[in-house]
């Protein structure tokens, strides 16, 4: 969700590519396959372009990525000190759309709205949720629009009009707060945010905000997406059981983070080996 995180996500696809693929896209189409990345868990959903869409409308080949899931908790390892900004880590769970036919094959804009929580000195996670069109940074919405804490069940869904424009729904599941949002690429004539034709890719990701310290590895409760929802531009539903699905396991420096695994055709878990069997809202008052 940061800027940042673009050379990892470079090194992440090219990875993927030398170990799958042998070509030169973000992988695509395929389905089935399983990918590694130092910082992104979870799954997508690749989708083929139509004719119509590709050469009339000029429009991505994806409309609607949607899901719900639960905003986890983190905890740090036993050793590690907080005192430490560096080590108080964040993770952000998203849902986005992307298209993979890119003139520049190592660049990829893509619109992503989710949730983000971060540990603090005390150890306690707060939330918070953020709209992005990549490259720009996140655009986070203020508590008064939107209030997510820890274990609270998100309503997601994000919509791609054009390649710069698009629109935004959230819904906390626990309050019935809602919030909706007409998004535009932050730069609209710059074509470095103009979201790519050709195949389309939802994707449904917990990521590990790369920013900081990764010598502790940060430990959360399982995050279950569920009701996923991959909508075309002709209106077509695909999801998990479309067998175009891909999963994406967190591994940094030979260390596994996250993993996710399928449950059925619209749901999958991402779980932190060190916080699987872990379920802080049994002890913990909200
Ligand atoms: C996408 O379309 C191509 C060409 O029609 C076809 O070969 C391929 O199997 C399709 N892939 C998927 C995932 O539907
Ligand atoms: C905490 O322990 C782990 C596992 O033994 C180790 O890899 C890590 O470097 C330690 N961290 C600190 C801050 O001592
Ligand atoms: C938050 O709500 C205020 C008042 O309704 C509105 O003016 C503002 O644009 C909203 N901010 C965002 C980021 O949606
Ligand atoms: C699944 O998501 C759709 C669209 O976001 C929504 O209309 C529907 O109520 C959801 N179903 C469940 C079981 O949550
Ligand atoms: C978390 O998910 C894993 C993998 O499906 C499962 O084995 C584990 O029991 C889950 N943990 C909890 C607390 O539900």
């Amino acid at each position: 969700m940061y800027a940042l995180a673009f050379a990892l996500l470079c090194l992440c696809t090219l990875t993927t590519i030398v170990n799958a693929l042998g070509g030169g896209r973000w992988p695509i189409g395929i389905g089935m396959n399983k990918y590694v990345c130092s910082f992104l868990g979870g799954a997508v959903i690749n989708i083929n372009q139509t004719e119509t869409t590709r050469e009339v409308d000029k429009l991505p080949a994806l409309r609607t990525a949607s899901a719900e899931w639960n905003v986890p908790w983190i905890k740090a390892p036993d050793n590690a000190s907080l005192s430490d900004s560096d080590k108080r880590h964040s993770l952000a769970q998203w849902v986005g759309i992307m298209g993979d036919d890119c003139d520049n094959v190592n660049w990829y804009p893509f619109l992503q709205a989710g949730t983000v929580v971060e540990i603090g000195e005390n150890e306690v996670t707060t939330a918070s949720a953020w709209v992005e069109w990549f490259p720009a940074g996140p655009h986070f919405i203020p508590k008064e629009n939107f209030t997510v804490s820890p274990n609270d069940k998100i309503s997601v869904a994000v919509e791609v009009y054009t390649r710069i424009s698009g629109h935004i729904y959230m819904k906390n599941l626990r309050t019935d707060q809602e919030y909706v949002a007409e998004v535009k690429a932050d730069s609209p004539d710059d074509p470095k945010f103009h979201i790519c034709l050709g195949p389309g890719v939802a994707q449904f990701f917990q990521e590990w905000v790369i920013a900081k310290d990764r010598a502790d590895l940060p430990i959360f409760n399982n995050v279950t997406f569920t009701n996923m929802t991959a909508i075309d531009r002709r209106g077509e539903y695909h999801d998990l059981g479309s067998g175009t699905e891909d999963y994406w396991t967190m591994i940094d420096a030979g260390r596994q983070i996250g993993i996710p695994q399928g449950i059925n055709e619209d749901s999958f878990v991402v779980y932190s080996p060190m916080g699987k069997t872990w379920s802080p809202h049994e002890n913990i008052q909200c």
